[in-house]
């Protein structure tokens, strides 16, 4: 394990039965709909490609983009849009995929810009959820893991772009990021 984690919070074994689990909750819900699955960028990229495969309907992918400000462990409210889908999204059922939901600042902007675009129907699927965080009122429709409030890294998720590339998740110290 590296020296900058404090534990292993979840492995990739359960990370992926758990995909499993969600892509056939999706599959018989969506089934006949062709959902169009929306990747937002950088840190669902993994979960995103997981539970594409694990799924067995149809559906169309797109991606976004967006930053809230900073590159420290906390949001700072803002959002803004660095890249915007590629496709008009009315009469769509959109399924929005994050890594992980913390204050829910970035999701309800984006449930609310998505609504004037009219889709058919908008779900959230997150692999992640810190509840205890919550400052926007966000309804989550399907959730992987629902976490404590710690910073944790892995799959996908970084501190300052560093730890992506593990494959499971873990807690990261608090020493590295309160300096
Ligand atoms: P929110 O807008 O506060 O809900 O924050 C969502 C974004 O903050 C996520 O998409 C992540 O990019 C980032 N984030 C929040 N908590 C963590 C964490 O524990 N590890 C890594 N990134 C996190
Ligand atoms: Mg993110």
């Amino acid at each position: 394990m590296h020296p900058d984690f404090e534990s292993m919070m979840i492995s990739k074994e359960e990370i992926a039965a758990r995909v499993g689990e969600i892509a056939r909750e999706i599959d018989r819900q969506y089934a006949g709909k062709n959902p169009l699955m929306v990747c937002v960028l950088k840190g669902s990229l993994f979960f995103f490609s997981d539970l594409l495969h694990a799924m067995e309907i149809p559906a169309e992918i797109d991606f976004i983009s967006v930053s809230s400000y900073g590159a420290g462990d906390k949001s700072t409210g803002k959002i803004t849009m660095k890249k915007d889908l590629s496709e008009p999204i009315e009469g769509r059922h959109v399924i929005i995929v994050e890594d992980i939901v913390d204050s829910g600042n970035t999701l309800s902007h984006l449930r609310d810009l998505f609504a004037e675009r009219q889709p058919a129907s908008f779900a959230i699927c997150t692999l992640l959820d810190k509840p205890s965080r919550r400052v926007s009122d966000v309804k989550v429709d399907y959730c992987g893991f629902r976490i404590p409030d710690e910073f944790i890294v892995g799959y996908g998720l970084d501190y300052a772009e560093r730890y992506r590339l593990e494959n499971d998740i873990y807690v990261l110290k608090r020493s590295v990021y309160e300096k």
